[in-house]
């Protein structure tokens, strides 16, 4: 089965000629080039393969590519260039929340989609959020109180009608 599909990746109106029904984990990282999206269980219980589809956060490795047609689609690469990535990093790094960093392009997208519902998230709010985000090295100590600082330091920055 072959379709042309179209959609928007990172803010640019794509098309993709081929079988709908590929992963769209795989269409980002081998037709687009887009790695920040990684492959952990394949089973959607890691989050290191989220993305932002309408704002909202997915697991990448669950879709299929059809799910994104007249969609937004935002990456950890399209995110980057964002002045709440900016924010949301700098406290990451502040609060030790990166290690091996495989986990941390899912956590920062995690950490966006929550924001940008609840701006001011209480703790356990944060744990919530974060929940489908596996990270096996940092400890989740490090990473909420990094979610925290962001919602501090960049209040005002969410949420926003922009999409990213
Ligand atoms: S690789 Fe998609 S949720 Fe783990
Ligand atoms: S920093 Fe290594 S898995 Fe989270």
């Amino acid at each position: 089965m072959s379709e042309t599909l179209s959609f928007f990746l990172n803010g640019e109106k794509v098309q993709l000629n081929g079988d709908p029904l590929r992963r769209l984990l795989d269409v980002l990282r081998e037709d687009f080039g887009l790695t920040g999206a990684k492959e952990g269980c394949g089973e959607g219980e890691c989050g290191a393969c989220a993305v932002l589809l309408d704002r909202r956060l997915v697991n990448s490795c669950l879709l299929p590519a059809v799910a994104a047609e007249g969609r937004r689609i935002v990456t950890i690469e399209g995110f980057r260039e964002t002045a709440r990535f900016r924010v949301l990093s700098k406290c990451f790094a502040d609060s030790g929340a990166v290690q091996c960093g495989f986990c941390t392009p899912g956590m920062l997208l995690a950490a966006e989609a929550l924001l940008n519902s609840n701006p001011s998230p209480t703790e356990e709010e944060i744990r919530v959020g974060l929940s489908g985000n596996l990270c096996r090295c940092t400890g989740y100590t490090a990473i909420i109180t990094a979610v925290a600082a962001a919602a501090k330091e960049g209040a005002g920055l969410w949420p926003s009608s922009i999409a990213p």
